[in-house]
């Protein structure tokens, strides 16, 4: 069969990528290996689907070329995406930092989407092997169709037991495109023998600033028996290279917050300043490592800076990551550096085109991901 357009994977970037194409009067073929379209979609935002964030800016994206994801964000932005969704009237909500979800379902969002195709008379086979990809006179060739253009939408290998693959990479390749080191991001870390102790408060978790390198993010932290998760771990686990540290900020005014329970209850000891401005079983643990012997009246002001010194610091050597069992997206993957910002084509390979996750443009936690998603795959929608 003859098509104008194949697109590989019916994630989120290839299924509206497809809508977008087929609308535009393209005979577009999107292929799957996965029995339903848009998997990840049903399972993200606790399946309510953050689709969205309403604070998108490049700046919330991770690449080698930190311009290249500006193009697409701005002619495809978020709230493009937010008048598809409400078009389809489905109801949303904000969560938190502009963190857009559904009020029902994920399931809706996929419902739109498949839509959408069809609107645009997408032609979707699932439960396919892509196989081998032949390309000769202009024509790529896969599973018995052929098409002058070709889209790689096949997502990175995060959560593998989804069906998710390092395909992208494996035909990024044979056509010549370089890949940056895929690495897995948004990601739980965990710590070494060292910490036990903070691996045995296992579910305790309160709001930090989470720091590593220069950056860094206020969020939650949850401590769970491998290390560190929550919000503001996963963030930084994006920036997070072995051998780096990572420090939490419990309390940020530490320094007088001490002085004031020295002043309020001189008989006290350190544990009991600390269940004030902490969860208990974590203050337990930081009074037993920061080993304060005296009462609180006796505390010089230099040790109270020490103490204040860890509660502002409280630094980890993370001994690794939870992997891509673990990992909401993968950083790295096919180089931005050759694609066209604008339309995703392969500059080397004319027709050949890469979008979402499988491109090396990673965004924060919070919706930024789909958005790249929606963005890149309209922006090679138009183009093919
Ligand atoms: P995606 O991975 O969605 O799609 C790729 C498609 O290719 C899949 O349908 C797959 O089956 C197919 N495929 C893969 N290998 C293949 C092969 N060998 N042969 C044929 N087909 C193949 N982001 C966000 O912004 N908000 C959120 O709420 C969440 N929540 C979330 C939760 C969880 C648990 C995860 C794992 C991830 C998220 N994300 C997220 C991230 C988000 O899901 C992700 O960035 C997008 O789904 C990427 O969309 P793509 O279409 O690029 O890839």
């Amino acid at each position: 069969m003859k098509y104008d357009a194949i697109i590989l994977g019916a994630g989120g970037a290839g299924l509206l990528a497809a809508a977008t194409a087929g609308q535009a009067g393209a005979r577009v073929l999107l292929l799957d290996h996965a029995d339903k379209a848009g998997k990840k979609i049903l399972i993200s935002g606790g399946g309510r689907c953050n689709f969205t964030n309403t604070a998108t800016e490049p700046e919330c994206y991770l690449s080698e070329n930190p311009h290249f994801a500006k193009s697409a964000l701005s002619r495809y932005t978020q709230w493009d995406f937010l008048a598809l969704v409400e078009r389809h009237g489905i109801a949303w909500h904000e969560k938190t930092l502009g963190q857009l979800f559904c009020d029902g379902s994920a399931r809706q969002i996929v419902a739109m989407l498949l839509e959408e195709c069809q609107r645009g008379a997408v032609e979707i086979r699932l439960s396919t092997q892509i196989g081998e990809i032949g390309h000769s006179d202009g024509r790529f060739t896969v599973a018995g169709a052929s098409a002058p253009r070709l889209v790689i939408a096949t997502g990175g290998p995060s959560i593998p037991k989804m069906g998710a693959s390092g395909i992208a990479y494996d035909i990024a390749r044979r056509f010549g495109l370089e890949i940056v080191t895929p690495r897995p991001a948004l990601v739980p870390l965990t710590l070494g023998p060292d910490d036990q102790a903070f691996k045995d408060i296992s579910g305790v978790s309160c709001p930090v600033t989470a720091q590593t390198g220069a950056t860094s993010f206020r969020e939650a932290a949850l401590f769970t028996h491998r290390g560190l998760s929550g919000p503001s771990i996963l963030q930084v686990s994006s920036y997070w290279s072995p051998g780096d540290t990572v420090s939490l900020s419990l309390v940020a005014d530490a320094p007088e917050r001490l002085r004031e329970a020295r002043r309020r209850m001189p008989r006290s000891h350190l544990k009991a300043a600390l269940v004030e401005l902490l969860p208990n079983r974590l203050a337990e643990v930081l009074a037993a490592r920061i080993g304060l012997g005296q009462e609180l009246g006796n505390t010089s002001d230099a040790e109270l800076d020490r103490v204040a010194e860890t509660l502002m610091h409280l630094t980890f050597h993370p001994t690794g990551t939870e992997g891509y069992a673990k990992a909401e997206v993968t950083a790295g993957g096919i180089s931005t550096k050759d694609l066209s910002s604008r339309t995703m084509e392969a500059r080397g390979v004319p027709g050949l085109y890469a979008i979402g996750e499988a491109v090396d443009v990673t965004g924060w936690l919070g919706g930024y991901n789909f958005q790249w998603a929606w963005s890149s795959g309209v922006a090679a929608g138009q183009a093919i």
